[in-house]
């Protein structure tokens, strides 16, 4: 590993605010999901749809990415003003090269749940190293136990078994507790759903089911494609008896439930049935360095144009603040079929 990037021996506490930063519709800032690669090795056909991301696509040069420093200098700015919880994506943010060596760099700021999302095709591999690195914890997208299904929605011909394997190598380096995201479309994969529950119930892992949303604008998204999540509530009761939990935490995006007999939890992510953006307190920073405060957004701000001119931290966090505090998003409450036509960044671009 890497010799510490971080000046000071141990991290100071995040600062308490006398003047806590908040949006226009009093919601705080304390989620900072970051992208760190716009590739991805699968091409899921709701997400990247091999028409739209084939050998031509343009994906960001090498030195158009933020430095793993200059991630670093944005999280420690980002958790002066609040941040509590760093989420890695993509793209597959495994593709992007020694990311542990970032995680290293993260993991000194260690009052932050520090967290990935992965699709599992490289976890096998890279489990241990992200454990070692000081990762926490790690969240895998699966979106069928059926290979022929499965195959078929990540669109490179990828097995379901090398994803369970990556899920069982991060459970014994010990990144528990292991989440798995299904995304459920309707006539796609929805008919393996209670099987896919009939695995993970048990496990100690927490099977999450997502709602198929009209992130971006190539994914060809209709409502008629969408399971709402009671739908998939009552299924799960009928087979195996199920019922609600509290929330973790205020703002959860999943919402919780248990298995009756006590063998384990199941969530429900619903952002087009029952839109949490009431809550939400999350922000996304692009692979590039712009900053989004909405998942459906149109435009972001530049940041790694600050970082690279030089600025100082005063006026970075300066420039962070002016956004959040104009943060008007809801996207998800005032959603409709034309809504979902107009373009949006993409999904592999600004993360999950
Ligand atoms: P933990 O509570 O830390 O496990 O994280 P989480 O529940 O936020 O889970 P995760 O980050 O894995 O998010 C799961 C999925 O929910 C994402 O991949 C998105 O599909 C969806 N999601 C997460 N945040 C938002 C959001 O702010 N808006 C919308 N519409 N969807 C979101
Ligand atoms: N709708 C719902 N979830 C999606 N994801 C990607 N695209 C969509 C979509 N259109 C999920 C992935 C993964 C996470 C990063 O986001 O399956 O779990
Ligand atoms: Fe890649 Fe994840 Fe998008 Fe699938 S959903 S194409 S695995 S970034
Ligand atoms: Fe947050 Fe936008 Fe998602 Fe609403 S739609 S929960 S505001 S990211």
């Amino acid at each position: 590993m890497t010799s510490h990037p971080n000046p000071r021996p141990l991290p100071v506490p995040a600062p308490a605010h006398a003047d806590p930063l908040s949006d226009t519709r009093g919601r705080a800032l304390r989620d900072l999901r970051i992208s760190v690669t716009d590739r991805c090795n699968f091409r899921c056909t709701y997400c990247m749809p091999k028409e739209v991301f084939g050998k031509d696509f343009q994906f960001l040069e090498r030195g158009a990415l933020l430095s793993f420093g200059e991630i670093n200098r944005l999280v420690r700015l980002f958790r002066d003003q609040g941040v509590e919880k760093i989420r890695i994506t993509g793209g597959e943010p495994l593709v992007r090269r020694k990311l542990e060596v970032l995680i290293e760099m993260l993991a000194y700021w260690d009052d932050l749940d520090l967290t990935l999302t992965t699709n599992g095709s490289l976890l096998a591999q890279k489990a241990q190293a992200l454990k070692d690195a000081g990762l926490k914890r790690v969240t895998v997208s699966l979106d069928s136990l059926d290979d022929t299904v499965f195959r078929a929605m990540n669109d490179v011909d990828f097995p379901v078994a090398r994803v369970l394997e990556g899920i069982e190598a991060a459970d014994r380096a010990g990144l528990a507790p292991i989440k798995v995201n299904m995304v459920v479309k309707r006539g796609v994969n929805d008919h393996t759903v209670v099987d896919m529950a009939r695995f993970f119930k048990g496990s100690g892992h927490i099977l999450r089911f997502i709602e198929f949303m009209d992130v971006g604008s190539t994914n060809g998204w209709q409502m008629q494609h969408v399971v709402p999540s009671r739908e998939l509530v009552s299924r799960l009761d009928e087979v195996f008896g199920i019922e609600s939990l509290d929330p973790n935490y205020t703002g959860e995006v999943a919402e919780r439930w248990r298995y009756r007999d006590g063998s384990g939890e199941v969530g429900f992510i619903s952002s087009v049935t029952q839109a949490f953006c009431r809550d939400c307190t999350r922000a996304r920073l692009s692979a590039e360095g712009s900053l989004y405060t909405c998942l459906f957004a149109t435009r972001g701000t530049d940041l790694r144009a600050l970082l690279r001119a030089d600025a100082s931290d005063e006026e970075i966090s300066a420039q962070i603040a002016r956004i959040w505090r104009a943060r008007t998003d809801r996207y998800s409450e005032i959603r409709t079929e034309d809504t979902a036509k107009q373009r949006k960044v993409e999904m592999s671009y600004i993360g999950g």
